[in-house]
């Protein structure tokens, strides 16, 4: 071990701290004005535990523990923790796990969203009050690995993303299912009354079979896929299931290699950069990914000062192919995925598209990490290039009047009958309107027309709930009809296929145009032209606009408030304007 990495600077005494070059235990003292007694405090303190001098005289490696009760996606977190900190020792370090917010899609009032940018807070906070001399982040479920990141990114400690991985898919009469593609195609044939209430309760048994995050390439995967496409991971650490030894091997890994970065110094800003972030986002096209995960990592390049161009977004788009035959786009599971070679195979396909010089957490570049990865062999999970599963990108960039900001719609999961569509609009003004009314059987509604969703946006709802993906009315639905083309300012689960309208920016609840879009406008989609128009004149707009001003949602205190104040559009990742780095000093894809 080098003499910077134990605890302290050598000096007169057991107690002497430098604050400028401390490590381990000795970093970031509590101030009580006498630096001496903070460290003779601490380590008192920390000795009550049980830890004798020499673990605390070695680098110090934080595990950010997210495991809760309320969150089965991290239901592996206590055999990962202890593999990491078993990594961790055989590297020569002292691990120290503590905990931050967790969050699960499906137990967060009123939305994940709303709480991303909260964990992200908690966790930056947590690794600069805490000394650590680098962090494991322990993540999974949808908002966690961004807000990871995020949070990471700006504490500015070398740090190393861990993901709980897939959980296993199950069988309902002897069909394969997985959440939550599955649970959305059993729903929907329940709504149409396809099946009965007995099938859809056996069903709902077998649709997670284990802990760990969702098996489609919805966000959870799509966030693994792209943090290690990223270099914050280890090679070949985004696809092991979690209930796997190779998942528990990669916990380890990921221990000691903390270790390293400690020792080198290995900080966000030295991997997190334009080159990386591009190489992120060529793989969130490639995989077909979440459309959520356009917005978190415009919310973790923010967090450096880099800005992603939605035109750059949608040129590269047409020049990457979808390679990954996983459903929603496609057929597989993420175990699958895995059994193909996971993340380095596709790197190799995707390897002329590729910036290769870029660092990754190993200390060697993504390049290097390519040349090393396992040989390819025979499978049917990822393809190649010259026989992609989807010809270009999964993800398309909508812009015109109606979304001055811009929109996104996952090309890979729409049906290319209605791309190119115009129909008459039918609005609900916001989520309760919808609920109310779509399965109403007077409801005046056909399968041509637009169904439209005002007020889910970042501050609409608040915190842009996954309702973009508005059920297909229920007499319709009787009637056999599957999808229709569905427009929102909110975002869907990345688990979820249909020809649906996201993010539409600026969102209703702020006054963009969608807020003025009424029953029967006509509206016309073509992605192809990459075009969402509203066909009612200029005039006729500003004189809705005139007759109904809208006042940004507010709240009295709390969280709520800070929320409403601060919070950006979709184009900004709706961070918190407060969070993002001051200065823009690179902007993403290059021209
Ligand atoms: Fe946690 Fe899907 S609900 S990953």
């Amino acid at each position: 071990m080098t003499d910077d990495t134990k605890g302290g600077k050598p000096g007169k005494g057991p107690f002497d701290s430098d604050s400028a070059t401390a490590r381990g235990v000795a970093r970031g003292l509590t101030n009580y004005g006498d630096i001496g007694f903070s460290l003779f405090l601490r380590k008192a303190f920390i000795k009550g535990a049980g830890l004798s001098d020499d673990a605390l005289a070695r680098p110090i490696i934080g595990i950010v523990n997210t495991g809760s009760s309320y969150n089965p996606c991290h239901g592996n977190a206590p055999q990962l923790i202890e593999a990491v900190k078993r990594g961790v020792m055989l590297a020569g370090g002292l691990p120290m796990d503590f905990p931050t917010i967790s969050v699960h899609e499906s137990f967060s009032q009123p939305t994940s969203m709303y709480l991303r940018n909260l964990m992200s807070m908690d966790t930056e906070e947590m690794i600069r009050a805490q000394p650590m001399d680098a962090v494991v982040l322990i993540g999974g479920c949808d908002k966690t690995v961004p807000a990871q990141l995020m949070g990471a990114a700006s504490a500015g400690v070398p740090a190393i993303q861990l993901v709980t991985g897939s959980m296993l898919t199950g069988s309902h009469r002897g069909e394969r299912v997985g959440a939550c593609t599955d649970c959305r195609r059993y729903w929907g044939r329940y709504r149409a009354e396809e099946i009965d209430a007995v099938e859809i309760a056996d069903v709902n048994n077998q649709l997670v079979a284990s802990v760990g995050t969702c098996s489609v390439m919805g966000t959870a995967s799509t966030m693994a896929c792209i943090t290690e496409a990223l270099g914050m991971m280890v090679s070949g650490g985004a696809s092991a299931p979690a209930v796997t030894a190779d998942r528990v091997r990669v916990a380890e890994h990921t221990g000691a290699t903390a270790v390293a970065m400690a020792a080198s110094r290995l900080t966000p800003d030295r991997i997190l950069n334009g080159k990386s972030i591009e190489n992120a986002l060529r793989v969130l096209l490639a995989i077909g990914g979440s459309t959520n995960g356009i917005v978190h990592l415009t919310a973790i390049a923010g967090r450096l000062g880099i800005d992603i161009d939605l035109a750059g977004l949608d040129r590269i788009s047409r020049e990457t192919p979808v390679l990954v035959d996983l459903k929603p786009s496609g057929q597989h599971y993420m175990e699958d995925f895995h059994d193909a070679g996971g993340m380095p195979a596709l790197l190799r396909e995707l390897r002329p598209f590729l910036h290769l010089d870029v660092l990754t957490v190993s200390g060697r570049t993504l390049g290097e990490e390519l040349d090393d990865a396992p040989p390819p062999f025979k499978q049917d999970v990822i393809r190649t290039a010259a026989a992609p599963i989807y010809p270009v990108g999964g993800l398309a960039v909508l812009r015109g009047n109606l979304a001055p900001g811009g929109a996104i719609i996952k090309q890979s999961a729409a049906n290319p009958k209605l791309m190119e569509h115009e129909g008459r609009a039918v609005v609900f003004e916001d989520a309760e309107d919808m609920a109310r009314r779509i399965d109403d059987d007077a409801l005046d509604v056909t399968a041509d027309d637009i169904l439209v969703l005002k007020r889910i946006g970042p501050t609409g709802a608040p915190g842009m709930p996954e309702a973009g993906y508005m059920p297909i009315p229920k007499k319709l639905a009787r009637a056999g009809v599957k999808d229709m083309v569905r427009i929102s300012d909110g975002r869907m689960s990345g688990t979820a296929a249909g020809t649906i309208v996201l993010h539409v920016t600026p969102e209703s609840a702020i006054g963009g145009p969608l807020a003025y879009v009424q029953n029967g406008d006509r509206i016309r989609l073509s992605v192809a032209r990459r075009e969402i128009a509203l066909l009612v004149d200029d005039a006729e707009l500003a004189r809705r606009t005139a007759a109904n001003p809208i006042t940004r949602p507010t709240a009295d205190r709390g969280y709520r408030k800070l929320f409403l104040q601060s919070v950006t559009q979709a184009d900004q990742g709706v961070d918190f304007d407060f969070l993002r780095a001051g200065v823009t000093n690179d902007t993403v894809p290059k021209k």
